[in-house]
C-alpha cells in the first residue's frame, strides 16, 4: 500500500511539472493557491461532519485543470480588475467538477479517486450523494453573488449536459451496438461541457469581447473531448499503480469507450466475444486489454483525437497573435502526449 502511494504521489508530482512547463505564468499558479483557500471557505458547513465529507475530495488534490482553463481564460479580457471574479469562477467550475466525482464514483462503484480511497467506499454512497449536492449547491450559491445571472445559467445548463451525458453513458452500459457517435455524445456532455464553461467563464469574469468568449469556448470543448479520449485510452493503456483504479476498470464496468468501439467496428465477432467473456469472467482482464491496446486500434483513436486538436486550433485562430495561443495549443498537445 505504501508503495502505491508513494508511485501515485509520484505520478501526480510529474503530472502538476509538465503543466507547470506548459503554463509559465507565475500568476496563474499564485491564482491557484488563493483558490484552494477559497474552495475551503466556501464548501464548509457549521455541520462538521457534513463538511469533513465534502472537503475530502477537495483535499486529496486533482490537477485542477478546469480552474487553470479559467485562469488562462481569464487573461483575455481586464484580468487585473477582475482577478477576484476569475478565481471565483474558477472556484465555482472545480466544486461542480468534485461534486460531480462524489456522484460519478457512487454510480461506477469506484474504490479509489485521486490516489484516496473513494468517499463511497469510505463512507457509504448516501453521503457521497449528499456530499455531492452540498458542493454544487455551494457553487451555485457562490456564482450567483459573484458572477452574476449569465453564469448562474450557464452553470446550470452545463450541468444539467453533464447529468445528460452520465445518464446516456448509463444506457449505453454493455452495449455492443453502440457507436462511435453515441460514445461522442457521452463524453461532450459528462467532460467537454464543463471544460468548455471553464473557458467560458473565465473570459466572461474578465469582461472579454464576445468573439474572444466564444472562440475560447470553441477551444474549451475541444479540449474537453480531447481529454475524456485520453483519459479513455490511459484507461486501457496504462497500468493500475499510475491510474489509483484498477486498469481496464471502464470495460469492466460496460463503459466501451473509442478504442474498444473502434475494435468492435474492425471485426465485431473477435472482439464481442472477448466482452462476452469478461464480462462473465471467463478470461483475465490483462488479456482482454492485450487485445484492445492493439497499435492499429490506439492509433485510429489518436487519428480521431488529432482531428479535434486541429478544430481546437483553428477555434483560436483569431487569437494566433495573443501571447498565450502557444499555450493554449499545447496544452492540448500535452493531453495527446501522455497518452504515448
Ligand atoms: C476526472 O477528471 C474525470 C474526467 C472527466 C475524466 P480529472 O482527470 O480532471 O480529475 P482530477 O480533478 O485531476 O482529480
Ligand atoms: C467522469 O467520468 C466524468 C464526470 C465525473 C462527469 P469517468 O467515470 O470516465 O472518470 P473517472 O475515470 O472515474 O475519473
Ligand atoms: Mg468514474
Ligand atoms: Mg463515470
Amino acid at each position: 500500500k505504501l508503495q502505491l502511494f508513494i508511485h501515485l504521489l509520484y505520478s501526480l508530482v510529474m503530472e502538476s511539472n509538465e503543466i507547470k512547463k506548459i503554463i509559465p505564468f507565475d500568476d496563474i499558479w499564485d491564482n491557484l493557491n488563493v483558490l484552494e483557500e477559497r474552495l475551503l471557505e466556501i464548501s464548509s458547513s457549521s455541520n462538521d461532519y457534513l463538511t469533513s465529507i465534502s472537503q475530502y475530495l477537495i483535499n486529496a488534490g486533482g490537477k485542477r485543470f478546469r480552474p487553470i482553463v479559467t485562469s488562462l481564460a481569464g487573461k483575455f479580457g481586464n484580468e487585473i480588475e477582475n482577478i477576484g471574479k476569475i478565481i471565483d469562477a474558477g472556484v465555482c467550475v472545480e466544486l461542480i467538477h468534485i461534486g460531480s466525482l462524489y456522484h460519478d464514483d457512487v454510480m461506477d462503484n469506484a474504490t479509489t479517486r485521486r490516489g484516496v480511497e473513494s468517499s463511497n467506499s469510505k463512507w457509504n454512497s448516501t453521503l457521497s450523494i449528499l456530499a455531492g449536492d452540498y458542493l454544487l449547491a455551494r457553487s451555485s450559491e457562490l456564482a450567483a453573488e459573484s458572477l452574476g445571472l449569465e453564469s448562474v445559467k450557464l452553470l446550470a445548463s452545463t450541468y444539467a449536459e453533464l447529468v445528460e451525458g452520465q445518464t446516456k453513458e448509463l444506457n449505453l452500459a454493455f452495449d455492443l451496438d453502440q457507436n462511435i457517435d453515441d460514445y461522442l455524445t457521452v463524453i461532450e456532455g459528462k467532460t467537454a461541457s464543463l471544460i468548455r464553461t471553464s473557458a467560458r467563464l473565465g473570459s466572461l469574469a474578465s469582461s472579454a469581447d464576445s468573439e474572444i468568449v466564444d472562440a475560447l469556448s470553441n477551444w474549451g470543448w475541444n479540449c474537453g473531448i480531447i481529454f475524456q479520449i485520453s483519459d479513455d485510452i490511459l484507461d486501457l493503456t496504462s497500468d493500475s499503480q499510475t491510474l489509483g483504479k484498477p486498469a481496464g476498470n471502464d470495460i469492466l464496468e460496460g463503459t466501451y469507450t473509442l478504442p474498444v468501439l473502434i475494435a468492435l467496428n474492425k471485426d465485431k465477432g473477435k472482439y464481442q466475444e472477448l466482452l462476452t467473456e469478461i464480462k462473465e469472467d471467463k478470461i483475465d482482464i490483462k488479456n482482454v486489454l492485450d487485445e484492445f491496446t492493439k497499435k492499429e486500434i490506439i492509433d485510429d483513436s489518436k487519428e480521431i483525437i488529432n482531428s479535434y486538436l486541429n478544430e481546437s486550433v483553428e477555434a483560436i485562430f483569431t487569437l494566433k497573435n495573443h501571447e498565450l495561443f502557444p499555450v493554449l495549443e499545447n496544452i492540448n498537445n500535452y493531453l495527446i502526449n501522455r497518452t504515448n
